[in-house]
């Protein structure tokens, strides 16, 4: 005869086994935020004012909006646990001999992340975003 203290152990065992096999996995950062309709927006937020500006503006002279534009969303969802796979150019070959600076890499991520503010992302969500794009910075400047 099982004690009634083994009883408990066991059933509380049974519990979480049961509980650890039934719990759904974690939503990935990508959903949370809204996925493609809410990356499409930040970018396409950012885009606008990253074209207009008078330091980096002439970077992106001849480069068309939406093919920038998906690329990134592609490349972000890929970066937040999303289903995608981004399938442009590399960094390194896509920014080689445009000689961006430091400070001109900021300024893009600026825009970025006030997107970001302006769809109405956390400041937790948006700093988890920014934390995948920051090694991306040493395959854009000085090349
Ligand atoms: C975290 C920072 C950055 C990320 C994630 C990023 C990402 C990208 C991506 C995905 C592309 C498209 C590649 C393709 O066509 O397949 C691209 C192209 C480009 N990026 Fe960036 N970039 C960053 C920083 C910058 C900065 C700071 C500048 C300039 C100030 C810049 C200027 C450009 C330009 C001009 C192109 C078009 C190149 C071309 O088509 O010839 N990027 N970038």
């Amino acid at each position: 005869m099982m004690s009634s203290f083994l009883r408990t152990i066991t059933a509380t065992l049974i519990a979480f086994v049961v509980l650890g096999c039934t719990s759904t996995p974690k939503q990935s950062l990508y959903d949370e935020i809204g996925g493609h309709q809410t990356l499409n927006t930040i970018y396409g937020v950012a885009i606008t004012r990253i074209y207009t500006d008078p330091v980096i503006g002439h970077y992106f002279k001849g480069v068309p909006k939406k093919h920038l534009r998906d690329q990134l969303v592609l490349q972000t969802c890929e970066l937040i646990g999303g289903p995608c796979e981004y399938d442009g150019k590399s960094m390194i070959e896509s920014h080689k001999g445009l000689g961006i600076k430091e400070r001109e890499f900021y300024i893009l991520v600026e825009y970025v992340q006030g997107a970001m503010r302006d769809v109405g992302l956390t400041y937790q969500q948006e700093n988890r975003i920014l934390k995948q794009l920051a090694p991306i910075k040493y395959e854009t400047i000085y090349l």
